[in-house]
């Protein structure tokens, strides 16, 4: 699946009619503490490249930015400079987290009015950055918590095709070179795009951010959608998948069930101060094995699964291409579907708060999200909660 290709004429008609049509997932934004050690984290541990940076060095006086880009996955992690700056305000009360899940429209100012007039909250009015290059065009709407979808429209060099090849990403970014992207060029990772980014919301809102979802961005209940309890002898979730119209992106939520332990859900709320956030980012890739050889080489933190899965999960699955003593040597999860299968794997969290995780994804024809795996997830999950003295 090729994803942001160029404006094709159904796109280009699509333009006039639907204001909130994405393009595609522009951005994801981290509010980080410390956004240049966490960029060298993300660049040894995910093979993300850092490919430029806006900080005091390039006249910001207020913020360091870092653009870590691989595939068609671009993620910016910002700091603050000042005490008081929002970025530093967020992290003091969640750590490290996703502020914003930024799209690309084709009209930053349209798509804005479009969801205000939708019911949707502003985080921020439109403005516009530019210089002799071109311009960006940026609005905010607030989704669940404290995050927010960013609407972006770029014109001149700032166009995505040409931040996709390497490009100025905006006005006050510069190129800077890091030895890291030489290795990572050398030892790829293989991740492509965002595959879906996973929402926690509380107990009993999932409903209303299904509503919100369709009400104010136009997504729709993917067709693949979980609706029932997911659960294990200690937890349980409900999660609704919710996508934009043209399934460039999927919005998973979640929000916690009866349980008679705390479930990850609620573990996930205790630990951002009772406020709904982003649980986990999916990268795709198109080959798992290589994928997460190379991310465990590097040292990423993934979930334990229990050998016992194994025992198990080929009679659930049947037969699948890759090598299955591979893919229990490197500790992957696999489902099937009436579709096709898929492979998948979990980090643990990223900073010291069990908070956000990636999920590292291959499609072999499954659409789905893994369904099968929640109870072997949650076992594994559960078994690491009870190491943290959480559950
Ligand atoms: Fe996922």
């Amino acid at each position: 699946m090729s994803q942001g290709t160029s404006m094709s004429a159904s796109q280009s008609s699509k333009q006039s009619t639907d204001p909130l049509h994405l393009i595609d997932v522009d951005h994801v934004r981290f509010n980080v503490g410390n956004a240049k050690q966490a960029a060298y984290f993300y660049a040894s541990c995910f093979g993300f490249d850092i490919s430029q940076v806006s900080d005091l060095t390039t006249g910001n006086r207020e913020q360091a930015r870092y653009l870590l880009t691989q595939g068609n996955i671009r993620i910016v992690l910002t700091t603050g400079l000042c005490p008081n700056d929002d970025c530093q305000q967020h992290v003091n009360r969640f750590g490290d987290g996703v502020k914003d899940i930024a799209f690309s429209v084709f009209d930053a100012e349209k798509a804005y009015e479009q969801a205000r007039s939708n019911g949707g909250e502003s985080a921020y009015e439109p403005y516009e950055i530019s210089d002799e290059q071109g311009r960006v065009v940026m609005a905010g709407i607030k989704t669940y918590g404290d995050v927010v979808h960013s609407l972006v429209s770029r014109h001149g060099d700032y166009e995505l095709p040409n931040v996709k090849r390497g490009g100025l990403f905006m006005p006050g970014f510069k190129d800077r070179h890091f030895a890291i992207n030489d290795y990572n060029a050398k030892n790829p990772c293989g991740l492509k795009f965002l595959d879906h980014c996973v929402g926690n919301v509380e107990e009993g809102k999932m409903n209303h951010w299904v509503n919100w979802y369709e009400q104010v961005m136009g997504f729709g209940l993917f067709k693949h959608f979980d609706d029932k309890d997911i659960s294990t002898e200690h937890s349980a979730l409900m999660s609704k998948v919710m996508a934009s119209g043209n399934h460039l992106i999927k919005m998973p939520i979640n929000e916690p069930a009866e349980g008679n332990k705390k479930s990850q859900i609620e573990e996930y709320l205790d630990w951002h101060d009772g406020c709904p956030g982003v649980q986990h980012l999916a990268f795709r890739t198109d080959d798992e094995i290589s994928s997460v050889a190379e991310l465990r080489r590097r040292g990423v933190d993934f979930l334990k699964i229990p050998d016992a899965y194994y025992e198990l999960v080929w009679d659930r699955v049947g037969d699948i291409d890759e090598c299955i003593k591979r893919v229990q040597e490197l500790g992957i999860l696999v489902d099937r579907d009436d579709e096709g299968y898929l492979l998948q794997l979990f980090t643990r969290p990223l900073q010291d708060r069990p908070t956000l995780f990636f999920e590292i994804i291959c499609r072999r024809g499954s659409q789905s999200f893994g369904k099968g795996n929640f109870k072997a997830l949650f076992e594994a999950l559960e078994l690491e909660q009870e190491r943290r003295g959480n559950l």
